[in-house]
């Protein structure tokens, strides 16, 4: 029997790539600018960014049940791998200028990092261990009770 996947709208809909403030200017290279305001996707609570990533490495690997974080790939490129338990994509990250918002509640997996990525993450929560979801079993459970 082949898996059809759902028509409707499932949360992994709810992730959308998004350009950031920019401010080129010639001969002076380029300034990306994120600040919170009333059209921004997330209230900035806390910043922290990856680096000096071994190659082969995969980071993330879980899913929150409240933080909504954005993901930028402020130097290189980076695959997010992302998931809502129904349907999956892939995200390639490769512009300074652009930003992957990933609501609460989807599990995200950084592969295939290039040599050199720096990884941004911007979130609208403190860092809180018990928001994690760190085994991809209890994130099915998690989303089958919902
Ligand atoms: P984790 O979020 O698992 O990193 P990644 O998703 O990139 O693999 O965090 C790695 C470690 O860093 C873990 O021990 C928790 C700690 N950490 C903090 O203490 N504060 C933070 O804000 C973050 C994001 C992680």
């Amino acid at each position: 029997m082949q898996f059809e996947l759902p028509k409707t709208p499932t949360p992994i809909d709810g992730c959308f790539i998004m350009n950031l403030e920019a401010h080129g200017e010639t001969g002076r290279g380029s300034l990306t600018v994120a600040q919170n305001s009333p059209e921004f996707p997330l209230k900035i609570k806390r910043i922290f960014y990856i680096y000096d990533i071994p190659a082969g490495a995969v980071r993330g690997g879980h899913a929150h049940f409240k933080m909504n974080e954005l993901v930028v790939a402020v130097t290189g490129c980076v695959d997010v791998e992302i998931t809502d338990g129904l349907k999956h994509h892939t995200v390639t990250l490769r512009h300074p200028g652009q930003a992957l918002f990933l609501p609460a509640g989807i599990w995200r997996s950084l592969c295939r990092f290039s040599a050199g990525c720096v990884v941004l993450s911007l979130c609208d929560t403190d860092y809180d261990e018990a928001d994690y979801i760190r085994h991809f079993d209890q994130y099915i459970k998690h989303i089958r009770k919902q």
